[in-house]
């Protein structure tokens, strides 16, 4: 079989390593696309040596632009690319342009797509990353959510759970394949002259809705100045360097003697770093996920999160852009022990690592079976109706649509929505189902 990846920024690196190491053990041909939109080596080459990856067969070097520049460049260079390769499926990760644009191009030349950390919604449409993943959410052919929460996400809009399945998030797979050796090499802390009882705060920050906004950067920064008992590690984006200095802030950052402002760090020494630090800082999705799984408490930098899942086991704290509430907060957790444990060991609902590999045991099954196609229907539906029953039997999902040749798509149980995974017994709950027949549904 051959998967085609397309990724283009450091987060997309990070999270498909572990899909990569998974499509070249099992011996399937990779089809490697670099969009280019991150170009910096410390933003992507770095990334490629830590990660063990293998070169991209393509780079469409799309580099920095507008949304429409560079999603349009995009889905020129991968169209060219995939008319050419023909691969099997095409998989997209998370919500950058790189997922829109390979997830729209690839559907319309009707190879289907996997995408990886589907079903995230902030409900924050000015964000340009919910625009971009819900498009590519309605262009996909197998959604690998994280976890319940995000496939209810997509139930509750209508995708159909069959299509839906829930692996945990690669992020953890990458965590755990490299944080040992990561601990065994790196030299990070020693190199910025720091030990783990520093009181160590891993700082990140790129959002556009706070790097570009003056008023919440600023007030982000005077925050930073002012958290003297704690030694900030700052790794700084590019695209935050670049407004920093235009707003005049970046000279106040390096001034003060309890942060440190550095280039982006390789993944490995970074790891070692969120792992020793005692809060990570973050407006930054990857991190808010990394920190649960290394038991950090986060503390992040927006007013609303597509990973609630961190904030209701609790171990992220969402703080916004001001100032009182980050210091507020941060000093809560570094004089109250009790609060402090209470979020470090925050259940990590992301999984136990095995993302990657439950990915490929969907893909290798439909390719096997013959169901890796997208193709007109070849029968006529005949009805559209949505039933609503409550159920009294003893029943599992999969008994009860065997029996009714159906699609249960929502349950409600126990007064809330839960997943129709084919296991979930149904008795004294309430369905909704498609009243007819499954095959005149699909076809
Ligand atoms: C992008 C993603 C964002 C993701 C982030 C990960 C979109 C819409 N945004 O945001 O979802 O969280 O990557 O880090 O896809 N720049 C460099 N060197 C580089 C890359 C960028 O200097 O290698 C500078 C350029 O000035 C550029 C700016 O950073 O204009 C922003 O880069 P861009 O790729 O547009 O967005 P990110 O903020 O990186
Ligand atoms: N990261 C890194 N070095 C850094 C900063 C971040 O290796 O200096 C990693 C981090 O561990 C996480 C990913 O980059 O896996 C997050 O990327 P980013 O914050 O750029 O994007 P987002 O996750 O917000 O899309």
């Amino acid at each position: 079989m051959k998967i085609g990846v397309v990724l283009g920024t450091r987060p997309e690196i990070i999270k498909m390593a572990p899909v990569i190491d998974e499509i070249q053990e099992r011996g399937h041909e990779l089809l490697l696309i670099h969009t280019g939109q991150h170009y910096d080596k410390e933003m992507s080459e770095n990334f490629f040596i830590d990660l063990e990856l293998p070169k991209p067969n393509y780079n469409i070097h799309v580099g920095s632009g507008s949304h429409g520049k560079q999603t349009g460049l995009m889905m020129e260079g991968i169209e060219k690319v995939l008319i050419e390769e023909k691969p099997d499926i095409v998989l997209v990760q998370g919500d950058t342009n790189a997922v829109l644009a390979g997830a729209l191009v690839a559907q319309k030349l009707h190879i289907p797509v996997g995408h990886v950390e589907a079903g995230l919604r902030s409900y924050d449409v000015s964000m340009p990353e919910e625009i971009n993943r819900k498009a590519a959410d309605d262009c996909s052919y197998f959604y690998f959510v994280p976890t319940e929460q995000s496939a209810i996400n997509l139930v509750l809009e209508g995708y159909s759970p069959k299509d839906i399945y829930i692996t945990g998030n690669s992020v953890v797979d990458t965590c755990y394949r490299n944080l040992k050796i990561a601990e065994k090499t790196s030299t990070i802390l020693d190199d910025l002259n720091l030990n783990d009882k520093d009181n160590i705060i891993t700082l990140t920050m790129h959002r556009a809705e706070n790097v570009d906004d003056k008023e919440r950067v600023t007030s982000i920064i005077q925050a930073l100045l002012e958290l003297k008992d704690f030694n900030i590690v700052f790794p700084i984006h590019p695209r935050t360097k670049k407004t920093l200095e235009k707003f005049g802030l970046y000279e106040k950052l390096e001034e003060a003697e309890h942060i440190k402002v550095t280039k982006p760090i390789g993944y490995l020494d970074f790891l070692v770093l969120i792992s020793k630090s005692i809060i990570i800082l973050t407006d930054s999705g990857g991190l808010q996920e990394e920190a649960i799984t290394l038991n950090v408490p986060a503390l992040t930098l927006r007013y609303n999160t597509e990973r609630p899942e961190t904030v209701t086991a609790g171990g992220n704290i969402l703080v916004g852009a001001d100032k009182e509430t980050i210091l507020v907060t941060a000093d809560k957790i570094l004089n109250n022990k009790e609060f402090y444990n209470k979020m470090k060991n925050a259940k990590n609902p992301y999984g136990d690592g095995s993302a990657a590999s439950q990915m490929l045991d969907v893909i290798e099954k439909a390719y096997d079976e013959d169901d890796l196609k997208i193709e007109s229907p070849h029968r006529i539906m005949t009805t559209f109706d949505v039933e609503m029953r409550h159920i009294d039997e003893n029943i599992t999902v999969e008994e009860f649509e065997d029996i009714h040749n159906t699609l249960v798509r929502v349950v409600y149980k126990n007064d809330s929505m839960v997943f129709p995974s084919p296991d979930l017994n149904i008795k004294d709950s309430i369905i909704l189902f498609n009243q007819y027949g499954l095959d005149e549904m699909l076809y």
